[in-house]
């Protein structure tokens, strides 16, 4: 089945004056846009193909354009237009995604700093997830990326009391975010 671009959850100008009805009309109809098809166009051609080796090239189009196009589609759903405008956006209210973001991270803040780091030098512009771990976990809250798992400035003992059962593998930062985030870790518990 072919996929759609799906319709934004608000109007084109809803995010105004953070993001302009320009921007967001562009990134909707054009770039998510070009994903979608991209994606259709190498799901088509991976029905078509042949032989394995044939389906294999056309690994990396799938991968990248349905990333793409899955990524978007969360995105938009993750924004809301400002208090100020009657929606909910821009304010992280008080409750248990709060407390375990101050707890796991140290607060909004700091979050963000990890977050920009971690996404620097990821293929797509810097996709990167906050996830909720599983229930009772500590943390119950890890950044992920396509790279990395987890990262934090912090060792490990003062994120986290019990470790949950993970691997580790190696990062692949950025030399700027290894920089910016100093002992800069990865743990993957999929
Ligand atoms: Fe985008």
């Amino acid at each position: 089945m072919s996929n759609t671009l799906p319709a934004l959850p608000y109007p084109y100008d809803a995010l105004e004056p953070y993001i302009s009805q320009q921007i967001m009309t562009l990134h909707h109809t054009k770039h998510h846009q070009t994903y979608v098809n991209a994606l259709n166009t190498a799901e088509e051609k991976y029905a078509q193909a042949a032989t394995p080796k044939e389906r294999i090239a056309l690994q990396a189009a799938l991968k990248f354009n349905g990333g793409g196009h899955i990524n978007h589609s969360l995105f938009w759903k993750n924004l809301a237009p400002a208090h100020a405008k009657g929606g909910s956006g821009g304010v992280l209210k008080d409750g248990p995604l709060k407390a375990a973001i101050d707890k796991d991270f140290g607060g909004l803040d700091n979050l963000k700093k990890e977050f920009n780091a971690a996404t620097l030098g990821i293929q797509g512009s810097g996709w990167g997830w906050l996830v909720r771990h599983a229930p009772h976990s500590s943390p119950a809250y890890i950044l992920m990326t396509t790279a990395l798992c987890r990262v934090s400035t912090r060792p490990p003992s003062a994120s986290r009391s019990s470790p949950p059962r993970t691997r580790t593998r190696s990062s692949r930062t950025s030399p700027s975010s290894a920089s910016t985030s100093g002992s800069t870790r990865s743990t993957c518990s999929i």
